[in-house]
């Protein structure tokens, strides 16, 4: 039973969890109009204390296409925040006015601590360079309809493996399904961290710089930016940035029915030249997000069509 939990990180849901919210998900992007006003009269407050497209779009939109409203915030500077109000304090204000909280902040662990002092359910929408679940239900849920499968795959997670959080959370939620491969793709700087490597065995893994040396291996690559905003010296980030440009010339080897997903936003690291390519499903992979977390906040908020 998904009504009234928090995500806070991936396996805060069992698989058959995730599985009941493909399903719906998959039902929403079938019949779409069935679900216009299933959420009629319900409020998502949206506090985004971090920039950010997608995520808030597809929340403010997935809330907006099933009849429901939303309030909130795009900006700390905007809120009580800049008042000093803590976190705490924030989220139990807006549980009195709204039934479910979707919340993005630079520091990790911010939406955990929230959820311990909230009376609705709060959903991490990115919290640092920890940890992005709702990302993970747009990958998962992107890989099991393009893929038709979420086991028995070699995944290649290639650039900013140190930082990227949506990394981490796929490699979590990727590791609880059967025979699954990772290869970490990454100059020596921005390595997996170890706290997710020791999750994994070792013979379920092998690390690289190499992408070209990698390629042919893979059924899904998942490419990164270098995330900037989290480095403390700037001219590491310009000297890191460009580590790898995924071009034309660099899929030659690579499988006919790979497919290339980023989280975006990208910045260099995917040629425009390769969005032509009929494995290039980053796009596509931004639509998905948008019906799983109309499927997620459906099944947080216990509505249902029939209802
Ligand atoms: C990601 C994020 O915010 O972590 N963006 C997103 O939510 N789609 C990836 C990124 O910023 O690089």
């Amino acid at each position: 039973m998904l009504k009234g939990r928090h995500l806070i990180e991936p396996k805060d849901f069992s698989l058959e969890e995730l599985d009941e919210i493909f399903t719906l998900a998959e039902e929403i992007i079938e019949n779409p109009r069935d679900y216009l006003e299933v959420c009629k009269g319900k409020l998502l407050g949206s506090l985004f204390y971090e920039p950010s497209t997608r995520t808030r779009f597809s929340f403010e939109a997935a809330m907006l296409r099933l009849g429901g409203q939303v309030v909130g915030f795009s900006e700390a500077g905007s809120s009580s925040v800049s008042k000093g109000e803590s976190i705490s304090d924030t989220i139990k204000t807006v549980g009195c006015y709204t039934d479910i909280a979707v919340m993005r902040h630079p520091k990790e662990g911010a939406p955990k601590l929230a959820s311990k002092n909230s009376d609705i359910p709060v959903i991490n929408a990115g919290d640092g360079g920890h940890q992005h679940p709702t990302q993970t239900l747009t990958d998962l849920l992107t890989i099991k309809a393009l893929k038709k499968d979420l086991s028995n795959h070699t995944i290649g997670l290639c650039g900013d493996l140190m930082f990227g959080r949506t990394v981490h959370s796929l490699v979590k939620a990727m590791s609880r399904y059967e025979n699954i491969k990772f290869v970490f793709i990454s100059p020596p700087e921005l390595k997996i961290p170890d706290y997710i490597k020791n999750e994994l065995k070792d013979n379920n893994y092998y690390e690289t710089s190499d992408i070209e040396a990698a390629i042919e291996d893979l059924d899904i690559l998942y490419m990164t930016r270098v995330q900037r905003e989290r480095f403390l010296n700037e001219e590491e980030y310009l000297r890191l940035k460009n580590s790898y440009i995924l071009n034309n010339e660099k899929l030659k080897n690579a499988k006919e029915d790979m497919i290339i997903m980023h989280p975006l936003p990208r910045v260099n690291e995917i040629h425009t030249e390769v969005d032509n390519d009929k494995r290039a499903v980053y796009f596509k992979q931004a639509r998905y997000g948008m019906f799983v977390r109309m499927a997620l906040i459906m099944k947080l908020l216990g509505v249902d069509k029939n209802a």
